[in-house]
């Protein structure tokens, strides 16, 4: 993955534990780069390492710290560095779930190397919908689910409840989310 999903890793943890935790996390994932750099790509694993380690350290089991990475990718990666893409991508939770599908083919346009996962939506009601995630990727949901609640907190909508209707872990060929708010 891009390093700007480490160095995104890197400010939450930081933020929160401040940096020697950081540098332990770093050392107990086994992995020896001093800084990330944003548009270079890194292999997947040493993200996962990094989760791993940091998970072995706060206590905290992976899915929470992923949870919480989804919404710090919200709300503050995102925000803060990615704006104008944000914006774009719609001006309330529904606009935005829906245009979800072509989101990260505008990233695609800065991070030409990305692997993005892919969305789609059905379902579509007033106050709730389905999102279909589908990746190559393992492990990921709880990333998900904090992605969606970072959201809800972008657009001020409390969101009811994020119910995962199918998922790979039983079988099926990717995710599904019935997401209510
Ligand atoms: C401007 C905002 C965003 C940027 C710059 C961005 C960029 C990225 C990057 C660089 C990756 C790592 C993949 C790679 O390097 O090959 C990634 C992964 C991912 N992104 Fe985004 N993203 C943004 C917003 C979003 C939003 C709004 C969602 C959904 C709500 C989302 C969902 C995901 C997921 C689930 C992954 C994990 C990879 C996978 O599932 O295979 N991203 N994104």
């Amino acid at each position: 993955m891009y390093g700007m999903v480490n160095k995104a890793m890197e400010d939450m943890v930081c933020a929160a534990y401040g940096e020697t935790m950081w540098e332990q996390i770093k050392e107990r994932a086994g992995v020896d780069v001093d800084v990330f750099i944003s548009n270079e790509g890194y292999p997947d694993e040493l993200t996962y390492k990094l989760v791993g380690a940091a998970s072995e350290l706060s206590g905290r089991p992976a899915g929470e710290i992923l949870e919480a990475f989804g919404e710090h990718w919200i709300l503050k990666t995102a925000q803060e560095g990615y704006g104008e893409l944000m914006d774009v991508g719609g001006k309330n939770l529904p606009e935005f779930l829906n245009n979800l599908p072509d989101f990260h083919s505008r990233v695609s346009m800065i991070f030409p190397k990305l692997k993005p996962p892919r969305f789609k939506v059905s379902g579509v009601k007033e106050h709730s919908l389905c999102l279909h995630y589908f990746t190559h990727r393992a492990g990921l949901v709880p990333f998900v689910r904090g992605l969606l609640r970072g959201l809800g907190k972008r657009f001020s909508v409390p969101i009811k409840s994020i119910s995962l209707l199918n998922s790979r872990d039983q079988g099926a060929d990717h995710d599904t989310f019935l997401v209510e708010w």
